[in-house]
């Protein structure tokens, strides 16, 4: 028999029952108040999860493209930006402004760390003539499993008047984002992530110094265009071209579902859960990427021990227990593998991952002894709910 899959990737995830049922209502037209409804009912949702009262657009794309819109919509060919790299989705960011002529100097770190806010500051303040205009930065570095903290970085974006774009997508609604009080000015997620919806539509935050930027900004956009879409909403509350109506509907029913949670309840079982992968990770001797202070609460990245193949090692979650697992990419390509524990994840999803994963890894040959990962991790939950 199939066993039930499960879907421990950093995105897609795992979308929860009411939301998938949601998503197959009926489907209206997209000029009728019904939709206008939806639509705003979906923003306002997303204003309580991005924590802003800033306009939040809905794009219809995967978070790539919003990242594409955060660019085109701000700068100018030949703007230099820094761009803060910590893993493949900060060069990513980098690359998508150097398609669009941006001139981008990448301040680089080392992959499984984070952010070294003191070199942004050193930065920041050699450059006299304000020829930096915007930061680049990745929240969530997706492919190690490292946060950024945006809140001294929107400090320093805000001395030194540059604009702070922030890729949000692994994050938001998975570790916490104060959009407005640390002053990010566009912020990108998607709907596969901690949204806990299915793939195909983005979400942006933009403040009005974003907006006001883009009134200067010269690179082309259209599909993309900010101010399209901002006097579509200031209008009717309606988007520019056809949204992807059914899965706005399912967006709205997750929405619901967190505010119904509370937002601060979602970031603490999304803590709970990384600290039982984590503890459990290291009661079977395995070697974390990343080290406490700095680890995401979405994906966690664990180097694969010498005994044992990442293809292998994946395969086998995925083949004898249905558990889809990830590996990494660039310089960390084969060397560790990632957990995803994103939006709709549930301590029993957590618990028979560490199993799988341990039956597996004895299975190739790493030593351990089956069961110690999953009493670590039973203990984390039961001491959370003892409390
Ligand atoms: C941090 C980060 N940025 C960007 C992306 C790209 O998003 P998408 O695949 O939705 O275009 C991802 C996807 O995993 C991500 O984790």
């Amino acid at each position: 028999m199939k066993e039930k899959r499960t879907l421990m990737l950093p995105g897609p995830t795992p979308i929860p029952k009411q939301a998938r049922l949601a998503g197959a209502e009926e489907i209206i037209g997209h000029r009728e108040p019904e939709c206008e409804d939806l639509l705003k009912e979906v923003v306002d949702g997303l204003k309580y999860v991005f924590q802003t009262t800033n306009d939040v657009l809905v794009l219809t794309c995967s978070g790539t493209g919003g990242l594409e819109a955060s660019i085109a919509n701000t700068l100018s060919a030949g703007d230099k930006v820094l761009s803060l790299c910590t893993g493949a989705f900060g060069e990513r960011y980098a690359t998508i402004a150097e398609r669009y002529g941006v001139d981008v100097e990448r301040i680089n770190f080392e992959w499984g760390k984070a952010v070294d806010v003191n070199k942004v500051r050193e930065r920041l303040e050699e450059d006299k003539n304000n020829e930096i205009k915007a930061i680049l930065m990745t929240h969530n570095e997706t492919s190690t499993g490292v946060v950024n903290d945006p809140q001294p970085i929107g400090e320093l974006a805000d001395e030194h008047d540059v604009l702070l774009l922030a890729d949000a997508v692994s994050s938001l609604a998975g570790v916490e984002l104060k959009v407005d009080e640390w002053g990010v000015d566009v912020a990108v997620t998607s709907s596969q992530k901690a949204l806990m919806s299915p793939p195909g539509v983005c979400l942006v935050s933009v403040s009005s110094k974003a907006l006001d930027a883009g009134q200067e900004a010269d690179l082309p956009s259209f599909y993309w265009s900010f101010q399209r879409a901002k006097e579509r909403y200031d209008r009717n509350f309606q988007t520019p071209s056809t949204p992807a109506i059914a899965i706005l509907y399912s967006l709205r029913e997750s929405l619901r579902q967190m505010k119904e949670e509370g937002l601060q309840e979602v970031f603490n079982r999304h803590q709970i859960v990384t600290k039982a992968i984590r503890k459990a990770a290291e009661a079977i001797g395995l070697e974390l990427l990343v080290d406490d202070e700095i680890a995401s609460t979405t994906v966690t990245a664990i180097q694969v021990p010498d005994e044992v193949e990442y293809s292998t090692l994946r395969q086998n979650m995925k083949e004898k227990y249905n558990v889809y697992i990830t590996g990494s990419k660039g310089e960390l390509k084969g060397k560790v593998f990632r957990i995803g524990h994103l939006g709709n994840v549930s301590r029993s999803d957590i618990l028979s991952t560490i199993s799988a994963l341990e039956m597996v890894l004895k299975q190739e040959g790493f030593e351990l002894k089956l069961g110690v990962g999953l009493e670590a991790a039973q203990k984390v939950f039961y001491e959370e709910e003892s409390r």
